[in-house]
Protein backbone atom coordinates (compact mmCIF):
# COMPACT_ATOMS: atom_id res chain seq x y z
CA UNK A 1 0.00 0.00 0.00
CA UNK A 2 1.20 3.85 -0.81
CA UNK A 3 1.95 6.03 2.53
CA UNK A 4 -1.65 7.90 3.26
CA UNK A 5 -0.81 11.09 1.65
CA UNK A 6 0.29 9.29 -1.67
CA UNK A 7 -2.67 7.15 -1.48
CA UNK A 8 -4.97 10.46 -1.67
CA UNK A 9 -3.08 11.84 -4.30
CA UNK A 10 -3.18 8.73 -6.55
CA UNK A 11 -7.03 8.96 -6.83
CA UNK A 12 -6.92 12.23 -8.12
CA UNK A 13 -3.84 12.24 -9.97
CA UNK A 14 -4.91 9.03 -11.87
CA UNK A 15 -8.50 10.74 -12.71
CA UNK A 16 -6.22 14.06 -13.75
CA UNK A 17 -3.66 12.26 -15.92
CA UNK A 18 -2.10 15.79 -17.04
CA UNK A 19 1.62 15.82 -16.62
CA UNK A 20 3.42 16.42 -19.65
CA UNK A 21 6.52 17.72 -20.26
CA UNK A 22 5.39 21.45 -20.20
CA UNK A 23 5.41 20.80 -16.37
CA UNK A 24 9.24 20.22 -16.21
CA UNK A 25 10.17 23.13 -14.73
CA UNK A 26 13.76 25.36 -15.40
CA UNK A 27 16.68 23.03 -14.46
CA UNK A 28 19.38 25.38 -14.96
CA UNK A 29 22.23 25.26 -12.21
CA UNK A 30 21.34 21.41 -11.71
CA UNK A 31 23.13 18.13 -12.63
CA UNK A 32 21.33 14.60 -13.41
CA UNK A 33 23.39 11.55 -14.33
CA UNK A 34 21.40 9.29 -16.60
CA UNK A 35 22.07 5.94 -16.71
CA UNK A 36 22.11 4.02 -19.99
CA UNK A 37 21.85 6.93 -22.34
CA UNK A 38 22.22 4.88 -25.54
CA UNK A 39 20.15 5.97 -28.69
CA UNK A 40 16.67 4.75 -29.27
CA UNK A 41 16.57 3.98 -25.26
CA UNK A 42 14.53 5.93 -22.68
CA UNK A 43 17.86 7.19 -20.69
CA UNK A 44 18.43 8.81 -23.99
CA UNK A 45 14.87 10.21 -24.14
CA UNK A 46 14.95 10.93 -20.40
CA UNK A 47 18.74 13.09 -21.47
CA UNK A 48 17.17 14.51 -23.98
CA UNK A 49 14.11 16.62 -21.73
CA UNK A 50 16.72 17.46 -19.13
CA UNK A 51 19.02 18.57 -21.61
CA UNK A 52 16.49 20.73 -22.94
CA UNK A 53 15.20 22.01 -19.66
CA UNK A 54 18.50 23.49 -19.45
CA UNK A 55 20.26 20.39 -16.79
CA UNK A 56 23.89 19.97 -16.98
CA UNK A 57 23.30 15.82 -18.32
CA UNK A 58 25.87 13.58 -17.50
CA UNK A 59 25.29 10.54 -19.80
CA UNK A 60 26.87 7.47 -17.57
CA UNK A 61 27.14 4.51 -20.06
CA UNK A 62 29.14 1.83 -20.51
CA UNK A 63 30.67 2.04 -24.20
CA UNK A 64 32.46 4.80 -25.87
CA UNK A 65 31.02 4.47 -29.01
CA UNK A 66 27.64 4.77 -27.59
CA UNK A 67 27.91 7.51 -25.44
CA UNK A 68 29.76 9.59 -28.26
CA UNK A 69 26.29 8.57 -30.73
CA UNK A 70 24.14 9.75 -27.43
CA UNK A 71 26.22 12.60 -27.14
CA UNK A 72 25.43 13.74 -30.94
CA UNK A 73 22.40 12.52 -31.79
CA UNK A 74 21.47 14.20 -28.14
CA UNK A 75 22.85 17.75 -29.50
CA UNK A 76 21.00 17.37 -32.91
CA UNK A 77 17.67 17.84 -31.00
CA UNK A 78 18.79 20.04 -28.35
CA UNK A 79 21.79 22.07 -29.66
CA UNK A 80 22.97 24.11 -26.72
CA UNK A 81 22.75 21.10 -24.19
CA UNK A 82 25.46 21.50 -21.46
CA UNK A 83 26.93 17.31 -21.23
CA UNK A 84 29.47 15.09 -19.69
CA UNK A 85 30.04 11.68 -20.00
CA UNK A 86 30.59 8.60 -17.06
CA UNK A 87 31.83 5.39 -18.16
CA UNK A 88 30.24 3.14 -16.12
CA UNK A 89 29.93 -0.81 -16.57
CA UNK A 90 27.02 -1.44 -14.07
CA UNK A 91 27.47 -4.98 -14.00
CA UNK A 92 31.31 -4.52 -12.79
CA UNK A 93 31.78 -3.55 -9.01
CA UNK A 94 35.20 -2.36 -10.05
CA UNK A 95 33.90 -0.26 -13.31
CA UNK A 96 31.13 1.40 -10.69
CA UNK A 97 33.54 2.42 -8.10
CA UNK A 98 36.06 3.67 -10.61
CA UNK A 99 33.61 6.15 -12.47
CA UNK A 100 31.94 7.22 -8.76
CA UNK A 101 35.39 8.21 -7.99
CA UNK A 102 35.62 10.27 -11.46
CA UNK A 103 32.23 11.73 -10.70
CA UNK A 104 33.69 13.64 -8.07
CA UNK A 105 34.71 16.28 -10.20
CA UNK A 106 30.99 17.06 -11.02
CA UNK A 107 30.15 18.51 -7.46
CA UNK A 108 27.04 18.17 -6.12
CA UNK A 109 24.57 16.27 -7.80
CA UNK A 110 20.70 17.21 -7.97
CA UNK A 111 18.99 13.63 -9.86
CA UNK A 112 20.57 10.69 -10.41
CA UNK A 113 18.47 8.24 -12.45
CA UNK A 114 18.97 4.57 -12.35
CA UNK A 115 17.51 3.83 -16.32
CA UNK A 116 20.51 1.58 -17.26
CA UNK A 117 19.10 -2.11 -17.40
CA UNK A 118 18.87 -5.25 -19.57
CA UNK A 119 15.96 -7.97 -19.81
CA UNK A 120 16.33 -11.68 -19.71
CA UNK A 121 19.12 -12.34 -21.69
CA UNK A 122 20.98 -15.78 -21.78
CA UNK A 123 22.48 -16.90 -18.17
CA UNK A 124 25.79 -14.97 -17.70
CA UNK A 125 27.54 -14.88 -14.48
CA UNK A 126 29.86 -11.46 -13.65
CA UNK A 127 33.36 -10.61 -13.16
CA UNK A 128 32.16 -10.42 -9.50
CA UNK A 129 30.13 -14.22 -9.81
CA UNK A 130 26.68 -12.34 -10.02
CA UNK A 131 23.87 -13.83 -12.28
CA UNK A 132 24.04 -10.46 -15.07
CA UNK A 133 20.44 -9.10 -14.67
CA UNK A 134 20.44 -8.75 -10.69
CA UNK A 135 23.95 -7.00 -11.16
CA UNK A 136 23.05 -4.45 -13.86
CA UNK A 137 19.67 -3.55 -12.75
CA UNK A 138 20.24 -3.45 -8.85
CA UNK A 139 23.45 -4.35 -7.57
CA UNK A 140 25.34 -1.88 -9.84
CA UNK A 141 23.06 0.97 -9.26
CA UNK A 142 22.81 0.03 -5.34
CA UNK A 143 26.56 0.88 -5.84
CA UNK A 144 27.08 3.46 -7.73
CA UNK A 145 23.78 5.29 -5.81
CA UNK A 146 25.65 4.81 -2.21
CA UNK A 147 28.77 6.15 -3.37
CA UNK A 148 27.48 9.15 -5.40
CA UNK A 149 25.06 9.84 -1.77
CA UNK A 150 27.33 12.80 -0.51
CA UNK A 151 26.83 14.30 -3.95
CA UNK A 152 23.46 14.02 -3.76
CA UNK A 153 23.35 15.45 -0.25
CA UNK A 154 25.40 18.37 -1.16
CA UNK A 155 22.58 18.95 -4.06
CA UNK A 156 19.48 18.38 -2.17
CA UNK A 157 18.76 16.22 -4.89
CA UNK A 158 16.92 13.42 -5.60
CA UNK A 159 17.35 9.43 -7.37
CA UNK A 160 15.15 7.96 -9.14
CA UNK A 161 15.09 4.15 -10.19
CA UNK A 162 13.36 2.51 -12.83
CA UNK A 163 11.24 -0.30 -12.50
CA UNK A 164 8.82 -2.24 -15.33
CA UNK A 165 5.15 -3.89 -14.68
CA UNK A 166 6.96 -7.44 -14.55
CA UNK A 167 7.96 -6.72 -10.81
CA UNK A 168 4.93 -8.08 -10.55
CA UNK A 169 5.33 -11.59 -11.81
CA UNK A 170 7.96 -12.05 -9.04
CA UNK A 171 7.31 -14.87 -7.35
CA UNK A 172 9.71 -13.41 -4.03
CA UNK A 173 12.69 -11.27 -3.75
CA UNK A 174 16.11 -11.95 -4.89
CA UNK A 175 16.98 -12.27 -1.25
CA UNK A 176 19.35 -15.32 -1.53
CA UNK A 177 23.25 -15.49 -1.88
CA UNK A 178 23.91 -13.72 -5.06
CA UNK A 179 26.65 -15.69 -5.78
CA UNK A 180 25.15 -18.61 -5.41
CA UNK A 181 25.66 -21.25 -8.70
CA UNK A 182 21.71 -21.58 -8.80
CA UNK A 183 20.46 -20.71 -12.35
CA UNK A 184 17.13 -19.34 -12.58
CA UNK A 185 14.82 -18.75 -15.88
CA UNK A 186 15.65 -15.54 -17.42
CA UNK A 187 12.55 -13.62 -17.42
CA UNK A 188 12.59 -14.70 -13.67
CA UNK A 189 15.61 -13.23 -12.90
CA UNK A 190 14.45 -10.09 -15.05
CA UNK A 191 11.09 -9.76 -13.05
CA UNK A 192 12.49 -10.41 -9.58
CA UNK A 193 15.14 -7.88 -10.53
CA UNK A 194 12.67 -5.17 -11.26
CA UNK A 195 11.34 -6.07 -7.84
CA UNK A 196 14.47 -5.06 -6.43
CA UNK A 197 14.59 -1.62 -8.16
CA UNK A 198 11.30 -0.35 -6.33
CA UNK A 199 12.46 -2.80 -2.92
CA UNK A 200 15.38 -1.08 -3.25
CA UNK A 201 13.84 2.40 -3.98
CA UNK A 202 11.57 2.26 -0.58
CA UNK A 203 13.86 1.47 1.45
CA UNK A 204 16.57 4.01 0.39
CA UNK A 205 14.01 6.08 0.74
CA UNK A 206 13.34 5.35 4.43
CA UNK A 207 16.98 5.12 4.96
CA UNK A 208 17.74 8.52 4.00
CA UNK A 209 14.72 9.73 5.87
CA UNK A 210 15.88 8.60 9.15
CA UNK A 211 19.36 9.50 8.54
CA UNK A 212 17.89 13.01 7.55
CA UNK A 213 19.72 13.40 4.13
CA UNK A 214 18.18 15.86 2.18
CA UNK A 215 17.90 13.14 -0.55
CA UNK A 216 14.41 11.76 -2.23
CA UNK A 217 14.05 8.30 -3.40
CA UNK A 218 11.57 7.71 -5.81
CA UNK A 219 10.40 5.12 -8.69
CA UNK A 220 9.07 5.08 -11.96
CA UNK A 221 8.28 2.45 -14.73
CA UNK A 222 7.43 3.04 -18.40
CA UNK A 223 4.78 0.74 -19.50
CA UNK A 224 5.70 -1.01 -22.95
CA UNK A 225 7.81 1.36 -25.03
CA UNK A 226 9.50 1.25 -28.43
CA UNK A 227 13.17 1.15 -27.20
CA UNK A 228 15.98 -1.49 -27.70
CA UNK A 229 15.21 -3.40 -24.66
CA UNK A 230 14.05 -6.66 -26.50
CA UNK A 231 16.48 -7.26 -29.19
CA UNK A 232 19.52 -6.14 -26.65
CA UNK A 233 18.10 -9.17 -24.53
CA UNK A 234 17.52 -11.16 -27.06
CA UNK A 235 20.35 -10.47 -30.07
CA UNK A 236 22.90 -9.33 -27.52
CA UNK A 237 22.78 -5.98 -30.20
CA UNK A 238 20.78 -3.38 -31.28
CA UNK A 239 22.02 -3.26 -35.19
CA UNK A 240 21.78 -5.71 -38.03
CA UNK A 241 18.90 -6.46 -39.86
CA UNK A 242 17.24 -9.40 -37.51
CA UNK A 243 17.26 -6.59 -34.59
CA UNK A 244 15.73 -3.86 -36.97
CA UNK A 245 12.75 -6.24 -37.67
CA UNK A 246 12.73 -7.35 -34.17
CA UNK A 247 12.70 -3.46 -32.89
CA UNK A 248 10.00 -2.24 -36.12
CA UNK A 249 7.59 -5.00 -34.49
CA UNK A 250 7.92 -3.87 -30.78
CA UNK A 251 7.51 -0.27 -31.90
CA UNK A 252 4.37 -1.04 -33.56
CA UNK A 253 2.92 -2.87 -30.33
CA UNK A 254 4.21 -0.07 -28.14
CA UNK A 255 4.07 3.57 -27.17
CA UNK A 256 6.95 5.72 -27.99
CA UNK A 257 9.92 5.92 -25.97
CA UNK A 258 9.29 9.95 -25.76
CA UNK A 259 6.30 8.68 -24.12
CA UNK A 260 7.74 6.10 -21.85
CA UNK A 261 9.92 8.48 -20.15
CA UNK A 262 7.55 10.94 -18.97
CA UNK A 263 6.72 8.82 -15.81
CA UNK A 264 10.63 9.20 -15.40
CA UNK A 265 10.80 12.67 -15.71
CA UNK A 266 7.82 13.16 -13.67
CA UNK A 267 9.40 11.11 -10.69
CA UNK A 268 12.35 13.04 -11.51
CA UNK A 269 10.67 16.99 -11.60
CA UNK A 270 7.56 17.15 -10.74
CA UNK A 271 6.85 17.95 -6.57
CA UNK A 272 6.29 14.59 -5.03
CA UNK A 273 7.69 13.19 -1.85
CA UNK A 274 10.01 10.65 -1.62
CA UNK A 275 8.62 7.03 -2.00
CA UNK A 276 6.50 7.80 -4.73
CA UNK A 277 6.27 5.74 -7.65
CA UNK A 278 4.91 7.14 -11.64
CA UNK A 279 3.88 5.08 -14.65
CA UNK A 280 1.26 5.17 -17.56
CA UNK A 281 -2.37 6.29 -16.87
CA UNK A 282 -3.78 3.91 -19.80
CA UNK A 283 -5.16 0.31 -19.33
CA UNK A 284 -2.59 -2.30 -17.68
CA UNK A 285 -0.34 0.84 -17.01
CA UNK A 286 1.35 0.17 -20.73
CA UNK A 287 0.53 3.41 -22.21
CA UNK A 288 -0.45 6.61 -21.57
CA UNK A 289 0.08 10.30 -19.64
CA UNK A 290 2.00 9.65 -16.63
CA UNK A 291 0.34 9.44 -12.87
CA UNK A 292 1.35 7.91 -9.05
CA UNK A 293 0.70 4.36 -9.50
CA UNK A 294 0.54 1.62 -6.96
CA UNK A 295 3.63 -0.82 -6.25
CA UNK A 296 2.60 -4.69 -5.76
CA UNK A 297 2.33 -5.24 -2.21
CA UNK A 298 5.36 -7.72 -2.01
CA UNK A 299 7.97 -4.30 -3.45
CA UNK A 300 6.28 -1.92 -0.21
CA UNK A 301 6.67 -5.10 2.15
CA UNK A 302 9.22 -3.12 4.82
CA UNK A 303 10.79 -6.96 5.59
CA UNK A 304 11.54 -7.99 1.94
CA UNK A 305 12.99 -4.38 1.52
CA UNK A 306 15.18 -4.75 4.78
CA UNK A 307 16.78 -8.24 3.80
CA UNK A 308 17.27 -6.76 0.34
CA UNK A 309 19.32 -3.87 1.76
CA UNK A 310 21.50 -6.23 4.05
CA UNK A 311 22.28 -8.25 1.13
CA UNK A 312 23.02 -5.72 -1.00
CA UNK A 313 25.26 -4.30 0.60
CA UNK A 314 27.00 -7.60 1.80
CA UNK A 315 27.50 -8.46 -1.75
CA UNK A 316 28.56 -4.81 -3.01
CA UNK A 317 30.89 -4.28 0.27
CA UNK A 318 29.39 -0.72 0.63
CA UNK A 319 27.73 -0.17 3.54
CA UNK A 320 25.16 2.97 3.30
CA UNK A 321 24.85 6.02 5.94
N1 LIG B 1 11.16 -0.52 -22.89
C1 LIG B 1 10.21 -0.95 -22.08
O1 LIG B 1 9.08 -1.25 -22.49
C2 LIG B 1 10.50 -1.09 -20.62
C3 LIG B 1 9.47 -1.57 -19.80
C4 LIG B 1 9.70 -1.65 -18.44
C5 LIG B 1 10.91 -1.27 -17.91
N2 LIG B 1 11.90 -0.83 -18.72
C6 LIG B 1 13.17 -0.42 -18.10
O2 LIG B 1 13.64 0.76 -18.70
C7 LIG B 1 15.06 0.84 -18.55
C8 LIG B 1 15.69 1.30 -19.85
O3 LIG B 1 15.52 0.28 -20.82
P1 LIG B 1 15.19 0.59 -22.35
O4 LIG B 1 13.84 0.07 -22.58
O5 LIG B 1 15.51 1.99 -22.71
O6 LIG B 1 16.21 -0.44 -23.05
P2 LIG B 1 17.49 -0.21 -24.00
O7 LIG B 1 17.11 0.57 -25.19
O8 LIG B 1 18.05 -1.58 -24.19
O9 LIG B 1 18.46 0.65 -23.10
C9 LIG B 1 19.12 0.07 -22.01
C10 LIG B 1 20.30 0.93 -21.62
O10 LIG B 1 20.98 0.29 -20.51
C11 LIG B 1 22.36 0.20 -20.84
N3 LIG B 1 23.06 -0.90 -20.18
C12 LIG B 1 22.79 -2.22 -20.28
N4 LIG B 1 23.70 -2.92 -19.57
C13 LIG B 1 24.52 -2.01 -19.01
C14 LIG B 1 25.68 -2.10 -18.19
N5 LIG B 1 26.18 -3.28 -17.79
N6 LIG B 1 26.28 -0.96 -17.79
C15 LIG B 1 25.81 0.24 -18.20
N7 LIG B 1 24.75 0.40 -19.00
C16 LIG B 1 24.12 -0.72 -19.40
C17 LIG B 1 22.38 0.02 -22.35
O11 LIG B 1 23.66 0.31 -22.84
P3 LIG B 1 24.20 -0.37 -24.21
O12 LIG B 1 23.56 0.42 -25.31
O13 LIG B 1 25.67 -0.16 -24.08
O14 LIG B 1 23.77 -1.80 -24.20
C18 LIG B 1 21.33 1.04 -22.76
O15 LIG B 1 21.88 2.33 -22.77
C19 LIG B 1 15.51 -0.55 -18.06
O16 LIG B 1 15.78 -0.47 -16.68
C20 LIG B 1 14.30 -1.42 -18.31
O17 LIG B 1 14.22 -2.50 -17.41
C21 LIG B 1 11.72 -0.74 -20.07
Amino acid sequence: MLPGPLSSALGGRRAEATWSVADIPDLGGRTAVVTGPSVGGLGFATAVELARHHARVVLAGRSSSRLDAADDALRDQVPEASLERLLVDLADLTSVRQAAAEAARLGPVHLLVNNAGVMAPAHHRTADGFELQLATNHLGPFLLTGLLLPQLAAGEGRVVTVSSQMHRRARSAPLEDPRADARQPRWSAYARSKLANLLFAFELDRRLRDAGLPVRSLAAHPGFSGSHLVVNGQLGRATGAVASILDASVKAMSQSVADGALPVLMAATADLPGGAYCGPSGPGEMTGPPVLVEASSLARDPEAQRLLWEVSEEATGLAYP
